[in-house]
């Protein structure tokens, strides 16, 4: 769990940021309907948790560094016997301060009355357009109430600046607590995984493995799931997003599982694959210790200093080097890369972001340059190969493979940190944990 401290050091680092005249509003996220009046489990807005730790919704944090009677202002939800009997309890005004150290704390549906007074106040208003609707809809019909007071003297804002641009830069760099958190759900998710290979038998359905990796997770109170799971048999491995789950699992078929458990608000993003059976054919064997090159390629140039393409490069270089020598591709390896030759079976990058968000927020570039990597940035690597049936000019046994191998990594000092590594991932170790050619499984 992070520290209050660590909350207020996020505002005042803000805070820092906007300078005096300035006022910053960001709203909770709504709570998100599945159907009719069946709603998902509440999850915070990413960004509004980072700088509150509040878990309600309807919620809008106000923040105006350097203003006297109060610098952090959170407006949310009044406590409520009634409804609180039914949905449970609520922090209420008095709970924002004494619990989430707010300086002043108001019922959110004042917010029309009291946000006004405030913005018409300052010069700077630090926003994130078009997130809410509703909130862009009161803001703009605010700052015209102030407009309309011009001739009194009111002169409001003059100023408009993405708050997102902001917070999404600070949100880049992790904490050591918060490469703390990630470190624990990269370690509930790597036990998922080893839990999904050791049941895997053909003969399973890919939603039985599903709930191995869901139980496991929630068993280790990682409630969530960062994304919807991906759990692809034979050719659905060869499908990017797949997440029907719903094929039975076939001997001599590669199984591509892409699951992470979020934990306090962190995801963890893990891409394994294995043979359904417990052993690799030479085929699958051949493109899977490609891809595990690859991989391994790309993680070494994850470090301070290399900049954000460079272990896409890496991977590329050897995936086509690679297929040219298993007569896959054919050509000069330097103009198959420059043509993208690569790109008919490995059509993703190599990586992206990750915290809070599974694909997070970050430039990737910086004033047109690829973004150089710095100690606490936190990256997947997860190169693939993807050979669907019928794929024209390749040979059959190559067919229906799909391959993906990602772990979580974190830029250290002196290089870099794979938070997945409890997830196996040689194929002597991952034939080894499945009982080889699956006969562990047949007694
Ligand atoms: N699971 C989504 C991704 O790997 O990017
Ligand atoms: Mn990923
Ligand atoms: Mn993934």
């Amino acid at each position: 769990m992070m520290t209050g401290s660590e909350f207020k050091r996020r505002r005042t680092q803000l805070m820092r940021m906007m300078g005096p005249g300035s006022i910053a509003i960001l709203p909770a996220a709504p709570m998100a309907r599945r159907n009719r009046d069946a709603y998902y489990r509440y999850r915070p807005d990413s960004d509004f948790f980072y700088l509150t730790g509040f878990p309600e919704p309807n919620a809008v944090v106000v923040l105006i560094p350097g203003r006297k009677q109060a610098e952090y202002i959170l407006f949310c939800q009044e406590r409520d016997p009634e409804k609180e009997a039914w949905d449970g309890p609520r922090y209420g005004q008095e709970g924002a301060k004494a619990v989430f150290s707010a300086d002043d704390s108001f019922p959110i549906g004042d917010l029309d009355e009291i946000l006004p007074r405030m913005l018409e106040q300052c010069e700077r208003v630090f926003y994130a357009m078009g997130c809410s609707i509703e909130l862009d809809k009161q803001m703009s019909e605010w700052i015209s109430g102030i407009r309309e007071k011009s001739r009194a003297g009111v002169q409001g804002p003059l100023e408009f600046v993405a708050l997102d641009h902001y917070l999404h830069d600070m949100r880049l760099y992790k904490s050591r607590s918060e490469i703390k958190i990630m470190r624990d759900a990269a370690r509930i998710s790597a036990k998922a995984h080893v839990q999904a290979m050791k049941t895997c038998r053909p003969g399973l359905g890919e939603w039985q493995l599903e709930a191995e990796l869901v139980h496991t997770c929630t068993a280790a109170g990682a409630r969530d799931q960062a994304y919807s799971p991906i759990v692809g048999g034979g050719a659905n491995a060869c499908v990017l997003h797949y997440t029907e789950n719903r094929a039975e699992l076939r001997d001599g078929d590669l199984l591509l599982i892409d699951a992470g458990c979020e934990l306090d608000c962190y995801a963890s993003d893990i891409t394994r694959t294995f043979p359904v059976n417990g052993r690799f054919s030479s085929p699958q064997r051949a493109l899977y210790e490609l891809v595990l090159r690859a991989q391994l390629a790309a993680i070494d140039k994850v470090r301070p200093g290399n900049h954000w393409n460079d272990p896409h490069m890496a991977a590329v270089r050897v995936i086509t080097k690679g297929l040219v020598e298993l007569g896959i591709l054919k050509g000069y390896v330097p103009t198959l890369i420059k043509n993208e030759a690569y790109k008919r079976f490995y059509m993703h990058r190599t990586g992206h972001w990750l915290g809070m968000d599974v694909h997070d927020v970050g430039d990737y570039k910086v004033d047109g340059e690829w973004r150089l990597l710095e100690p606490g940035m936190v990256l997947t690597v997860e190169p693939g190969l993807y050979i669907p049936e019928g794929c024209k000019g390749v040979a059959k046994k190559w067919w229906n493979i799909g391959i993906r191998i990602e772990d979580d990594v974190v830029v250290t000092r002196s290089g870099c940190e794979v938070l997945t590594r409890d997830a196996p991932k040689g194929v002597a170790e991952i034939e080894t944990l499945m009982g080889g050619s699956g006969l562990a499984n047949q007694v």
